[in-house]
């Protein structure tokens, strides 16, 4: 027992010797169980971010007002599927099973994104959501980037690089509306003033109130607290909202110069913690469709599993 623990301790000491460093922790390295706990709750959550995602976007694709828009939100919402399957075969690699991750989803025992839950009504949202939303997604992925561990990280830096054409492709929607007909121009108005505080809910509570975020620092999971990624991405959309004439649906919004930032007014907490209760505009229709096209597709599921079996064994065999 003695010698078993000395080398459980000598590994653990290893393990707070790389964080420590700035090491990245890769799948073989023996780490606690609270830090691998930790990030299948998170890496497992932001998986099934990015594939819920895809279903407010994909009402819009037979919608597309020319060939080129639909094309570039094809492409888009192919990206975010593919997001989905870096991040859970990332998540994968700490020994919990797809299957396993899906389950806690549909039973609610998982999150996914508090954005994902409301509707996307006109085309000026999926311009909202591709500027807003991935823009807010950008901030948050790029300093995941440096997170300590090494699939994690390694999945962020593949797909901010991708992210920065679904914010531009975003962005371009909401100019050329501004640019429009007053109707247009009101559209686009009415889509920012519906997803503007829904998306700054996006970086989680404030960080006096985020649970997580101690450990977190702790193992160098985050880089940056929930509060400094949302003042940066305010600080970021506001200029750019300014330069295509949107306003800013917030009457408490003011430069300060002494901290060079936005202040903002008070965030509807009691909304956010409705909606990732499963109280939002959109839950039970996002989740209806989730396990509907899960069961629909459990046959591509199957016929891949005996493919890749039948593959095995001939390996074997040969
Ligand atoms: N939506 C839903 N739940 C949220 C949330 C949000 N925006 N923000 C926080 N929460 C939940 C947390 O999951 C946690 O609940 P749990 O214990 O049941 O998991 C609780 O609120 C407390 O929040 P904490 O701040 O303590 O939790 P974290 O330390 O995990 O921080 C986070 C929250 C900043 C969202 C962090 O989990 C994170 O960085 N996740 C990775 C990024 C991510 O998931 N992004 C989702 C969007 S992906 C996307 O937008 C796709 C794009 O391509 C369109």
């Amino acid at each position: 027992m003695q010698v078993a623990d000395s080398v459980k301790d000598q590994l653990l000491r290893h393990f707070e010797e790389k964080i420590d460093k700035g090491d990245a922790i890769e799948p073989r390295d023996r780490m606690p169980d609270a830090y691998r706990k930790h990030l299948i709750r998170q890496m497992s959550q932001h998986a099934h971010s990015e594939v819920i995602g895809m279903q407010p976007e994909g009402n819009w694709i037979t919608r597309a007002p020319s060939l080129r828009a639909r094309q570039i939100l094809l492409a888009k919402i192919q990206d975010e599927g593919g997001h989905g399957l870096y991040l859970y075969s990332a998540a994968e690699t700490l020994g919990i099973s797809r299957d396993e991750m899906i389950k806690q989803l549909h039973t609610g025992k998982a999150k996914y994104s508090n954005i994902f839950n409301y509707p996307a009504l006109t085309w000026a949202d999926i311009g909202a959501i591709g500027w807003l939303v991935d823009g807010a997604a950008i901030v948050n992925q790029v300093s995941l980037q440096r997170t300590s561990y090494g699939p994690y990280s390694r999945a962020m830096v593949r797909i901010c690089k991708e992210e920065s054409f679904h914010q531009r492709q975003g962005y371009e929607i909401m100019a050329r509306m501004m640019a429009g007909t007053a109707d247009q121009r009101a559209m686009a108005q009415d889509a920012m003033n519906r997803w503007w505080w829904p998306s700054l809910m996006m970086f989680g509570p404030h960080d006096s109130d985020s649970p997580h975020s101690g450990d977190a620092f702790r193992w160098k999971i985050k880089r940056h607290s929930n509060d400094e990624l949302r003042q940066k991405f305010i600080d970021k959309t506001v200029q750019q909202a300014e330069v295509i004439g949107l306003t800013i649906p917030d009457q408490d919004l003011k430069w300060n110069e002494a901290k060079r930032g936005y202040d903002h007014g008070t965030i509807n907490w009691e909304e956010f913690y409705q909606v990732i209760g499963g109280n939002g505009p959109c839950n039970q229709q996002r989740m209806d469709h989730h396990k509907q096209v899960h069961e629909e597709g459990a046959w591509v599921r199957e016929a891949a599993a005996a493919y890749a079996k039948k593959k095995q064994e001939k390996l074997l065999n040969h």
